[in-house]
């Protein structure tokens, strides 16, 4: 019995030790050590033998088990890291620092908008938003655009149809308001605005504006400059001042180009304003009467002035942003 013993404990041994994979490895387990196992049945037989000859044999038989089994699980191992030195990208390294988990948080673009449009709430306008999805009436025509006029030059988008596009400013949504309702008008509206400009880290087919429109008795231009002044403060601090330069928009008379003191400089001039201190916002102007007429508005009674302001452009300064294709990419690594 002892012999037979130790012969099957070298031969499990040896069994195990050739196997190649795990399933060569398990075959031998269940051969050796499995419950019907080659094991099993000699320790059945100690029970048939002589009394005084039991506990020897017993004590042999679990050493021999114990040996197997240690030999079992070496070999287990080894396979395991062969196969881990086998496949690197699969390797698991247990010195590596853990991962934090991401915290998800606002859009930057998003973030600034919110802002925006909280301080003119506080101003008193309330929010009006209107389609993505536009028609030539509302982008242009009520708009006051000659259909061949130069300014139309600037507003290249993307057409579905000749006559249904994607907004290239927000500046329809003031139409559909004050098509709505009769003076006086107070809205800002945020929203989406597309163009077919070629893609660079300032311009992007696709982009925010916050359009604003007032209209009510007795507006005028320092109105205008007013609003946008107390904007720009809250906005950016005490320390923002504004200038307003003659531009031209069909839908403005007359009208202006916005700029703010330079965020980073603080207007001494730098390489981000062009050695200007001043950063173009966007544009502004008092209400064209052709396009107050064209809603139905008393031209002689009111007045009014709008305003549009470029997001991404705020965005940038507010976070140190250099390249705007990153608010719209979904690598998150890049930030
Ligand atoms: N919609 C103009 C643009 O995208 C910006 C603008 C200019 C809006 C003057 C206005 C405005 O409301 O009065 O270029």
């Amino acid at each position: 019995m002892e012999e037979k013993l130790k012969q099957l404990r070298d031969e499990a041994v040896a069994a195990f030790r050739k196997a190649q994979n795990d399933e060569q490895l398990e075959q031998a387990r269940v051969e050796y050590l499995g419950r019907h196992g080659r094991m099993r049945e000699a320790m059945k037989s100690i029970a048939s033998l002589p009394e005084e000859q039991r506990p020897i044999v017993g004590s042999l038989a679990n050493r021999a088990l114990h040996e197997m089994e240690q030999v079992y699980q070496q070999c287990q191992q080894e396979l395991a890291q062969r196969a881990a030195a086998q496949e690197p990208g699969e390797r698991i390294d247990v010195t590596l620092p853990g991962r934090a988990p991401r915290v998800g948080r606002r859009h930057p673009l998003l973030a600034t908008l919110d802002e925006m449009v909280e301080i003119f709430l506080g101003l008193g306008f309330t929010v009006a938003e209107g389609p993505e999805i536009e028609n030539y009436y509302y982008s242009f025509e009520a708009l006051n655009y000659p259909e061949f006029h130069p300014a139309m030059d600037e507003q290249m988008t993307f057409y579905i149809s000749d006559d249904v596009l994607l907004r290239s400013q927000t500046s329809p949504v003031q139409i559909r308001v004050m098509e709505q309702q009769q003076p006086p008008v107070r809205i800002v509206s945020p929203g989406r605005c597309f163009r077919r400009d070629t893609v660079d880290a300032t311009h992007c087919h696709t982009f925010y504006q916050l359009e604003g429109l007032l209209v009510d008795e007795g507006v005028t231009f320092a109105d205008l400059k007013g609003t946008l002044e107390v904007f720009a403060r809250e906005m950016f601090g005490p320390s923002c001042h504004m200038r307003f330069r003659p531009d031209f928009f069909p839908f403005t008379e007359p009208s202006a180009e916005v700029a703010l003191t330079c965020i980073i400089c603080g207007g001494v001039g730098c390489r981000a304003c062009g050695y200007t201190g001043w950063m173009e916002i966007g544009g502004s102007g008092m209400v064209d009467p052709n396009v107050l007429a064209r809603v139905g508005y008393d031209t002689e009674k009111y007045t009014g002035f709008a305003f549009g302001v470029g997001v991404e452009r705020l965005a940038m300064l507010r976070h140190g942003i250099d390249d705007i294709r990153l608010f719209y990419s979904g690598d998150l690594e890049q930030f």
